[in-house]
């Protein structure tokens, strides 16, 4: 039994890692399966949502009841967000962005020599923050991936980027694998969810989540 607990939403997520390119052939990116998001959003649409899912590059299929935008960069995820936003009830950055970007991306291939190579890096948009810091945003939900000290660095992001909800979760337990353990952040406080595949961790964020959301 699947409650609509999200009926009459309209949910936009970010999912999957970012690329950003060096060269034609060659760029850096996250280690991101996508599993997390797209078992998200799947559930979501399960639940009744409406689901956009702005996607960097995974090797999944696109969860039935979801659109998805296929984007590369973290600037271009960062545009299909805004385009995809206006009468989003919710957002849900699930994506591992990369922090950094090539200044510069060369249009043709980068010969080798045998000499050092200096790659400058500029820092990305934070997608989340930006959407979180719009005058009427939508119910922002966050994702803070931590190889130590998770509830202070999640707490940490979620009163930063002024999240009302964050999913915390122990890269060790989660990152690729089939099952995790999350621990939800609100304004109520620590939430832990017990370890479980990812459809059914994604099954209970569902139901924190709308249980947060404003009555419609
Ligand atoms: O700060 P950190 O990257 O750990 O924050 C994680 C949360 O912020 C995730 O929800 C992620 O999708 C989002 N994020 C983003 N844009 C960035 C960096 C992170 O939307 N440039």
């Amino acid at each position: 039994f699947q409650p609509r607990l999200l009926a009459g939403r309209r949910i936009v997520m970010t999912a999957g890692p970012t690329f950003e390119a060096i060269d034609p052939v060659r760029g850096i990116t996250n280690s991101s399966s996508g599993k997390m998001a797209y078992g998200l959003a799947r559930a979501c649409a399960q639940a009744g949502a409406e689901v956009i899912l702005v996607s960097g590059p995974v090797a999944l299929s696109v969860p039935e009841g979801c659109r998805r935008v296929n984007v590369k960069s973290a600037l271009e995820m960062r545009e299909a967000v805004f385009a995809a936003l206006p009468g989003a009830d919710v957002f849900i950055g699930v994506a591992a962005v990369a922090d950094y970007r090539p200044a510069t991306s060369a249009e043709h291939k980068i010969k080798k020599s045998g000499a050092e190579l200096t790659i400058t890096l500029t820092p990305n948009p934070d997608i989340l923050a930006d959407v979180a810091g719009l005058p009427n945003p939508p119910f922002c939900v966050g994702f803070a991936a931590e190889s130590r000290n998770l509830d202070e660095y999640a707490e940490g992001k979620r009163k930063a980027k002024k999240l009302p909800l964050i999913v915390g979760n122990l890269v060790q337990d989660g990152l690729g694998g089939d099952d995790n353990e999350v621990v939800l952040f609100d304004a109520a406080g620590r939430h832990p969810l017990p370890k479980a595949p990812k459809p059914e961790v994604a099954r209970a964020i569902v139901a924190h989540l709308a249980a947060l959301l404003p009555k419609i």
